[in-house]
């Protein structure tokens, strides 16, 4: 087999790819998640390796094969499980792509065991804040090219560029998500933005997308960092 000029386009660098939802335990049998599927994510970390990368992928709680050529796969359940895995294996990659629908908040205690039901009582649960994965990471310095996603139902621009630079970010990829694209879907749309500048990529399945995704944000690193 022989390798084209895109094969190689991430050759020798280290990239670290965070795919999938978190689950946040309320007790033994219940927890809270969401809606992604981990399907771009894990579309994003098979492009990588097609590029030449050295691919870690955490992946929250998902039922997906390791794409072929991911050199090292971590699963973790929780957002701060998550957070662990990810700056240990961040320290010296070149590249973060976070994917993942991380939780904002998780239950402020785990019940040893399974909460009973009280009739006619409603039932408040107390959430606290879990910490931003990216921000943390763009706090440190030296620290990788950092991709950020926004997946949204409105403003998606605003929202997106507003969590580029809230969270110091070199690029994100924003989507909307509903009227049948976003998650649990084959499809996606999404449109790359960087400071000065952005692309977009039209509606396609997500390994088409996730290769895309791949060739700017290697160009973008040689701008920045090359
Ligand atoms: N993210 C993260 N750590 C968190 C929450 C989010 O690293 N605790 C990352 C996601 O992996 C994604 C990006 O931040 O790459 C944007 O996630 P999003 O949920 O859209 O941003 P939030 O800042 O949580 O804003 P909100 O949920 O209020 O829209
Ligand atoms: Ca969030």
């Amino acid at each position: 087999i022989v390798a084209s000029f895109a094969d190689q386009l991430l050759g020798g660098k280290r990239v670290v790819v965070s795919a999938g939802p978190t689950y946040e335990d309320i007790d033994p049998v219940r927890f809270i998640g969401n809606r992604s599927s981990g399907r771009m994510g894990f579309a994003v970390a098979g492009a990588a390796a097609r590029a030449g990368a050295e691919v870690t992928l955490v992946a929250g709680p998902v039922s997906l094969a390791t794409p072929f050529g991911v050199a090292k796969r971590i699963d973790v359940r929780s957002a701060a499980q998550m957070h662990a895995a990810v700056t240990e294996a961040a320290q010296g990659a070149d590249i973060y792509i976070g994917s993942a629908a991380v939780g904002d908040y998780r239950p402020n205690s785990v019940a040893e065991h399974k909460l009973k039901k009280h009739d006619g009582v409603d039932l408040t649960l107390q959430l606290a804040e879990n910490p931003d994965i990216l921000a943390s990471l763009s706090a440190r310095q030296p620290h990788p090219f950092l991709v950020g996603f926004a997946a949204e139902t409105q403003n998606v621009e605003k929202y997106a560029r507003d969590k580029l630079h809230r969270k110091g970010l070199d690029m994100i990829a924003a989507n909307q998500v509903g009227q049948g694209l976003g998650f649990e879907t084959e499809d996606n749309a999404i449109t790359l933005y960087w400071t000065d500048g952005s692309l977009e990529l039209p509606r396609a399945d997500k390994a088409a997308l996730a290769r895309q995704l791949i060739e700017c944000i290697a160009s973008r690193y040689q701008v920045m960092r090359g």
